[in-house]
């Protein structure tokens, strides 16, 4: 009995030491956030209208990665949304849909590693977005930079021969192409490389930890999100973010006329956008 007794007195500690920590965790974090993107959130209020506007032009566009967790949410984000007239999805696989919804999407089944072969699958789209990715985990650091640099530079490339004019890069906070750390190079030389392929427009999204229920196990990532989740129930930082905001964000910005042809859209960029509608 007395055991059960020191048990349950050990983890109410525990649990408590726990809540003060990811407390004291959230204030720090949001004593570091990134500050308020003013034009974002002035801009994210004409959102609708400006949707409206874009339906009418009858667009295409593709994705890549709408397989994976952001690209599945984009998918459904596209066609809640209707802003497109025709939705192409380039993967590796054929995928299955059941559902009204789907009926009128394409899909393209191509082999990354012959893109050139698959040209006339990037042809004719107005838009691209790109939520390709894999880990150094589950394809070792070579098949990371072919993943996640390689095909989806060529993929933009092909793209913009094809007559695409703007593409929308899911890249990852910290992204910098002179970092010591090989995810963060990676992302960062991939998103200079596009930058240098001079899309009419182009954007680049630096969400931090993706908030989703994955189905595939990736530890440190479960662990991260468990924790950046705890966080976020006390404060939102710009460490994390939900995969739906992403998704819904992509999609407003798309319809957006910035000033500028390039933009990036660091991690609050995105949380305030993907709150918008
Ligand atoms: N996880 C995070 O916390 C985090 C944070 C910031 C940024 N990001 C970045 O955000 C992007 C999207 O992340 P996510 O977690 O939504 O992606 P995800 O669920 O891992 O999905 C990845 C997509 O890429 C495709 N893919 C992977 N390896 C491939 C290969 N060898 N050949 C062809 N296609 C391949 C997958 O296709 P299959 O379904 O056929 O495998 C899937 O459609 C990634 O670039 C990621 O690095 C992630």
């Amino acid at each position: 009995m007395s055991v059960i007794k020191l048990l349950c007195a050990t983890l109410g500690k525990a649990t408590a030491f726990l809540a003060v920590l990811v407390v004291a965790v959230a204030v720090v974090l949001k004593g570091l956030d990134d500050p308020e993107p003013v034009h974002i959130a002035r801009m994210a209020s004409d959102v609708k209208r400006l949707e409206e506007n874009f339906r009418q032009q009858n667009k295409s566009c593709f994705i890549l990665g709408a397989s994976g967790e952001t690209g599945k949410m984009l998918l459904q984000e596209l066609l809640m949304r209707n802003i497109f007239s025709k939705i192409t999805l380039i993967g590796r696989r054929q995928l299955n849909f059941e559902g009204k919804e789907f009926e009128n999407l394409v899909q393209q089944v191509v082999d990354f590693e012959k893109l050139d072969d698959y040209a006339a699958a990037f042809q004719g789209h107005d838009v691209g977005y790109c939520c390709l990715g894999t880990t150094r985990a589950k394809a070792g650091a070579q098949g990371f930079i072919r993943v996640d640099h390689d095909y989806v530079l060529k993929s933009a490339e092909l793209a913009k021969a094809g007559g695409c004019t703007q593409f929308h890069l899911e890249s990852s906070r910290g992204a910098d192409k002179s970092s010591n750390f090989l995810y963060l190079k990676v992302k960062g030389q991939v998103e200079a490389d596009i930058k240098a392929l001079d899309f009419d427009r182009y954007a680049i999204y630096r969400p931090g930890v993706l908030l989703v229920d994955r189905q595939e196990s990736r530890p440190g990532e479960w662990l991260a999100r468990q924790f950046f989740s705890a966080v976020s129930a006390v404060c939102s930082t710009s460490m994390s973010i939900p995969i739906q905001t992403v998704a819904k964000a992509m999609v407003s910005n798309t319809v957006l006329q910035p000033e500028h042809k390039f933009e990036i859209l660091e991690n609050k960029a995105i949380a305030t956008l993907g709150k918008s509608d």
